[in-house]
């Protein structure tokens, strides 16, 4: 059978059955002290802005996660250290990756455990050197296995993005002469609207429809400038841009059901940042859309601001019904969409923007339900 890769990373490694033992007879030990660790381990994130930015769900995510660093504890030392071990693993660098959690923050983390559990070997096996030189050999190569199935995953999602863009690019072109062709028959039908609405005499009922045939032809419009937008890389510009006053802009330019109210908080305290306005108001535009669409009838849109740590951060939020976890991961890619009207651009092109803006954009769902965006923007 060929090898996995969890054995080809043993072997590189060399983790071998007397680390096997060595890890079970430290976990006896180790046991009584794994809620300390963890308290110590969170300690160390909250103290540092950028990793404590990832902590969105306050105390009680983080009440949460010190409970699952305590079982990740258990089974690192308890093993067995299978297929399906590797498998649990990656799913967890995958929750670092869904949410954007910058890799390098997971260097730091190990080290925080690595030196607790060290200090664990050193007071259990102080007059047994063998037996501790043994503890401390397992332990580094078995956390090290760890960092490496972390990396992995990091490394998996940029080879799949990869893959999306190089399908893109291919896809892109196409779209792109689809979209340049189309232009010109629907300038044609344009004219010949104009032509039309211009001859007296018509009736009413043919002048509504040719209204509904110029609306249409503005929607299609629309989808092709969108398109366009996406698969161009159009340099934007790096102007000084006020944000307070794009995101106002942006709000008042989505037309609101009565029913659904907007909260706009902490703007007035944004700082200026450099970036493309138009750009950067079509990415609140499409976010706010999007809420007012998600809580429409009735319900409410907040979008708030604040800055930290020379980030700012934008959240738009709604009380709709929030994003199908079907869906969340393939969020942001192009012909996604879970709207009956609408052929999934307005995400794709967001992230697409603040990328370039040199940010990020990420989706969570509320804690009180519906959805949640976090734009964050160097500032
Ligand atoms: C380096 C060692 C680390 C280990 C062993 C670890 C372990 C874990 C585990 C076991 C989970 C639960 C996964 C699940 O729900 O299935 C988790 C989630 C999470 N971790 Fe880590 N983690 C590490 C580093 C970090 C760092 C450095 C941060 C922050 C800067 C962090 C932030 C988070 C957050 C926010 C979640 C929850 C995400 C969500 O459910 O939305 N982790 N981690």
């Amino acid at each position: 059978m060929a090898e996995t890769l969890f054995d080809e990373l043993k072997r590189y490694v060399g983790f071998d059955a007397g680390d096997e033992a060595a890890l079970r007879a430290l976990r006896e030990v180790a046991a009584p002290r794994f809620a300390a660790i963890s308290e110590i381990f969170y300690d160390a994130i909250l103290a540092h802005d950028g990793a404590r930015r990832a902590l969105t769900g306050g105390e009680r995510q983080v009440g949460q996660l010190k409970g699952t660093l305590q079982l990740w504890m258990d089974q690192i030392l308890r093993g067995p250290w299978d297929d399906e071990y590797f498998l649990a693993h990656c799913r967890i660098g995958q929750v670092h990756v869904r949410i954007a959690l910058p890799q390098h923050y997971m260097f730091g983390g190990m080290n925080v455990i690595r030196r607790q559990l060290n200090q664990v070997v050193d007071d259990h096996y102080l007059d047994r050197p063998h037996e501790l030189a043994a503890a401390r050999r397992a332990l580094g190569k078995i956390l090290d296995l760890e960092l490496a199935v972390m990396l992995h995953t990091y490394r998996e999602d940029l080879l799949a993005q990869q893959a999306r863009v190089e399908r893109l690019s291919t896809f892109g072109q196409l779209v792109g002469s689809i979209g340049h062709e189309l232009r010109n028959p629907l300038g044609v039908i344009e004219t010949s609207l104009f032509i039309l609405r211009g001859r007296p005499g018509g009736d009413e009922r043919s002048a509504r429809h040719l209204d509904r045939i110029g609306e249409q032809v503005q929607v299609a419009n629309g989808i092709i400038s969108s398109l366009l937008d996406l698969i161009r890389d159009r340099p934007h510009s790096r102007e000084r841009v006020h944000l307070a006053a794009v995101l106002s802009a942006a709000a008042e330019a989505v037309r609101r059901p009565d029913g659904v109210a907007l909260g706009m908080e902490g703007l007035d305290a944004l700082p200026d940042l450099a970036g493309d306005p138009g750009q950067l108001r079509q990415v609140f535009v499409n976010l706010v859309e999007n809420a007012v669409h998600a809580a429409s009838p009735r319900g409410a849109v907040r979008v708030r601001g604040r800055s930290e740590g020379g980030q700012v951060e934008v959240s738009v939020e709604d009380t709709g019904p929030g994003v199908d976890p079907s869906v969340q991961r393939r969020l942001f890619e192009p012909l996604i969409t879970t709207k009956e009207k609408g052929i999934g651009l307005g995400l794709a092109l967001v992230k697409r923007i603040v990328e370039r803006h040199g940010g990020s954009v990420v989706y969570a769902p509320r804690p009180e339900g519906g959805a949640r965006f976090t734009v964050r923007l160097p500032g």
